[in-house]
Order: C-alpha cells, then structure tokens, then sequence
C-alpha cells in the first residue's frame, strides 16, 4: 500500500480513533509506560512522537519531559494532528507541536531529538526501514528509540480472528512478510533485525500481556468499526452487503470474548527499545 491510500485510510479512521482514544489509552496503560521508561525520557527532553494519532502518549511525554522539554506530535494524517493539538490545549500543555507527514519522509534537524517514541504505528508503515534511518538521522548520538508494537496473531487473537474474517470478504490475501500489516513486526526477532540493519544497537525487548476489557461486545465491534484504519481499509472498495455480512460474522466471532461483565479479550505486545551509537 502507498503512503497516499494509508493517509487517506487513517483520514477516513481519525474520528473514529478519537472518539475511543481514552479506551486506547487504558488499554495501552502498561505498554506506555514501559515505552516512556525505555526511552530514557528525562525532565527538559526533546522527544519525537511518530505515528502520534490524537496524542494520548504525546501528552504523557510532555508531562514526563515537564515545561522544559518539548514533544513533536508527527503522523501522516492531519486530522490527527488537530485532535492532538486541541488535547494539549484542554491540558494546558504548552510544550507540544505537531509535525504534519508520512515517517518515511521525516524532515527534522539533524541531531535533534534525545528521544523518539512511536506506539502502534511502526508495523503498519509502508517502508518502517526509511522511517528508522530517518530517525537515525533525528536523534542524537546515544539517543533512544522505544516502540510498541503487536506480537503474534495467536497472541492476540481478537486482533487476529476479525481481520482474517474480513479479509475473506473481501477476497483479499493476508500481507506477505514484509509488507505492512498490525503483525508484521510481532514474530520473535523481526524488529531486532529491522533495527539492527537500520544501524542501532543495544535493542531491548519486553514482552506485555495488555488484555482489552469492555463494557460489552457491542462496543468492542464499534471500536474495531470506527477506529481501526487497517481493519477498515479491507472492506473500503467493497459493496455494502459484503461489509454488512462481513462485520455480522465478526460480531459472531467476538462473542467467544463475552463475560459475565462484558468483554475481556487477551492482548500481547512488545516493547522494543534501541540506541543510535554514540
Ligand atoms: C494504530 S494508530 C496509533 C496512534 C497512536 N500512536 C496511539 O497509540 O494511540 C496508527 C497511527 O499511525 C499513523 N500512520 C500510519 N502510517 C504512517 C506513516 N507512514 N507515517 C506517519 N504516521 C503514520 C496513522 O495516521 C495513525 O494515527
């Protein structure tokens, strides 16, 4: 996929995400704050956030950075960006700016940045390599880079049931290795690779289990509806009653998910953290 459809895909999905940001953000909880923690993030820090959405994690940093630091809020979607911009606002933050643009063509100083975060955004890049280098060039020396990102479809399967279910509506293959997609970089040692080649070293790694919790089915399929870009873009060239049936068999499928007080759904991700040499 291009970078033109991926913006159009998250344009289409950005008040989607900012309606169920705060469902988002305590779901994420654990895996930001280790994220956060790994970057090294310290008071009077200059942090980049890539792939921001409406800045839940951005805002977190620029609490964690205090009035000193600075964090740039980046993502291809510019709705996003405005979301962000009024969460700051409303948080009386004054330490946030937003950087409109696709990761890969980053243009930022050279040097600049003590710390880039990214979470949830890295593996649905169209070519996350450029991003990095990008980031490379970003950061200072013996600067970090933390990221969170999904691991295994067996993992996660409340990710992993849906999408194979709209992908058979669709008509549409799974994305080979390689491509983007909300798995590619969750199989054991992947993003150390994509790291490493990418020219950092000392990668860290933890393994989180984040389980969903929610009022009910209903409101986990109207997340996934509304929010999701990548699950949405499968069905977006398709006919109305392709989707109706589609999102039915889902709605069937999350139902395995049901308690006796809503919905609990297991989730796991990494937290991946790497340096730039000094
Ligand atoms: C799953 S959302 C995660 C948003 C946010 N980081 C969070 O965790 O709440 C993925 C985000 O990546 C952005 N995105 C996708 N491809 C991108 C790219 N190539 N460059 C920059 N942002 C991108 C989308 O616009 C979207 O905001």
């Amino acid at each position: 996929m291009q970078n033109v459809d991926i913006r159009k895909q998250w344009e289409g999905a950005a008040p989607g995400w900012a309606k169920w940001e705060a469902t988002v953000a305590s779901w994420m909880e654990p895996a930001t704050m280790a994220m956060l923690a790994m970057a090294d993030m310290k008071l009077g820090a200059r942090v980049l956030d890539l792939a921001s959405g409406a800045g839940s994690q951005t805002l977190s940093a620029a609490h964690r950075v205090g009035p000193e630091g600075h964090v740039v809020a980046s993502d291809i979607s510019e709705t996003m960006l405005q979301c962000v911009q009024e969460n700051a606002r409303a948080a009386g933050l004054d330490n946030v700016t937003t950087l409109a643009g696709a990761a890969e063509d980053l243009e930022v100083s050279r040097d600049h940045f003590d710390a880039v975060i990214c979470r949830l955004g890295l593996m649905l890049f169209a070519e996350p390599a450029k991003a990095l280098a990008a980031v490379r060039d970003a950061v200072k020396p013996g600067g970090k880079i933390a990221v969170v990102v999904f691991t295994t479809p067996a993992s996660n399967p409340f990710m992993a049931k849906p999408m194979q279910i709209l992908l058979r509506h669709a008509g549409k293959a799974p994305p080979s290795p390689g491509q983007p997609g909300i798995f590619s970089l969750g199989a054991s040692g992947v993003i150390e690779r994509l790291f490493t080649g990418c020219g950092f070293v000392d990668v860290e790694q933890r393994t989180l289990d984040v389980p969903l919790q929610m009022a009910s089915v209903t409101q986990a399929l109207e997340m996934m509806q509304e929010a999701f870009g990548a699950y949405r873009a499968v069905l977006s060239d398709t006919p109305e009653a392709v989707r109706a049936a589609a999102w039915t068999e889902v709605a069937q499928t999350l139902k395995a998910f049901e308690t006796a007080t809503g919905f609990e759904a297991p989730a796991e991700v990494l937290v991946v953290a790497a340096t730039k040499p000094a």
